[in-house]
């Protein structure tokens, strides 16, 4: 393992700011613990969740062309690291020398490592602990190989657009000059189509976005009572963006170490962006960033895009 070793956040801070703003917000990072990992793999699996298995489905029918096009002898570098379905397809088709797993979490980097390495025996694996939005070294067995980052899911659209182009600014800043980088991107659709993925009729959306509640409670030891807040998810077509709130449905008040938040009736906290991108306005933004297009992949209804980015000279 090579840990470039995060500096801890300060979640009770965060939290603190992010309520105590005119337009209250809470970090969509604190999302993802055991509970709240699970809920989304649960959502991927939803019939009105599209992009998971629209994403799969396009690996499935053009892994082999991107193969080809990328070479033999390359390192991948996957932003957030899976032992799921979409890595383990990308390294059967690339078979790269080495495979570089960046995640902030030690046990999940380790827990996928162990996986990949029982089914790719020959693939050299360096799980790198490292918060992957900011800089980080990779490790130094690397070094000389061509790079390919890889980052699917959309979660790209989790940045906001200007953050976005610094993450793919930095991204070609870690891999190098010769490096290429596959992403996942959602895209522009009905509202009616993009509204139903975010409000699915299991609720499992929105146990999913109440259990940031339950997570931070857990963690800061305060009272938030998922109960007094409901889902709601919105297309908000003049950011471009599927936006999460959780509205208050009864008027309280929550103390978070010296502070006392009182959350009214009717107001909401927001918890989560997901911008979605019309093919060449996501070109734009990765231009800007330093990558040019040397592939792109589509399902049939144009749901969901694949690229295959490298560095512009
Ligand atoms: C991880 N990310 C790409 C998901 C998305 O679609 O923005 C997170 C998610 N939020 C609600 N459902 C799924």
């Amino acid at each position: 393992m090579f840990d470039r070793k995060p500096p801890a956040t300060d979640v009770e801070a965060e939290v603190i700011e992010g309520l105590s703003e005119t337009r209250k917000r809470l970090p969509p990072k604190f999302f993802y613990d055991e509970a709240g990992s699970k809920l989304f793999e649960s959502i991927t699996m939803l019939p009105e969740y599209y992009l998971t298995r629209t994403e799969l489905e396009i690996f499935e029918r053009y892994l082999e062309v991107m193969a080809s096009s990328i070479g033999p002898g390359v390192c991948v570098v996957e932003y957030g690291s899976g032992s799921n379905l979409k890595i383990r397809k990308l390294l059967e088709q690339v078979r790269p020398l080495a495979y570089v797993p960046v995640d902030i979490s030690r046990e999940h980097l380790i827990d996928s490592a162990v996986d990949l390495a029982a089914d790719f025996p020959e693939l050299q694996i360096y799980p790198t602990c490292a918060d992957f939005t900011g800089a980080f070294a990779l490790p130094a067995p690397v070094a000389h190989l061509p790079k390919v980052g890889f980052f699917p899911g959309s979660s790209i659209g989790n940045f906001q657009p200007d953050d976005a182009e610094a993450f793919l600014a930095q991204v070609r800043e870690t891999l190098g000059v010769d490096a290429r980088l596959i992403i996942g991107v959602d895209l522009k659709k009905s509202p009616e189509i993009l509204e139903a993925a975010y409000n699915d009729a299991r609720g499992i959306t929105a146990d999913f976005n109440l259990n940031l509640l339950t997570h931070l409670a857990a963690v800061l030891g305060v009272q938030f009572v998922p109960a007094r807040f409901r889902h709601r998810a919105i297309y908000n077509s003049e950011i471009g963006a599927v936006q999460m709130f959780l509205d208050v449905v009864d008027t309280h008040e929550v103390e978070i170490g010296e502070v006392q938040i009182r959350f009214e009736s009717g107001e909401s906290v927001h918890t989560e962006n997901s911008f979605k991108y019309e093919p060449e306005e996501f070109l734009r933004l990765a231009t800007r960033a330093g990558f040019r297009e040397t592939g792109r992949w589509t399902d049939p209804q144009d749901r969901f895009a694949v690229f295959l980015l490298e560095v512009s000279a």
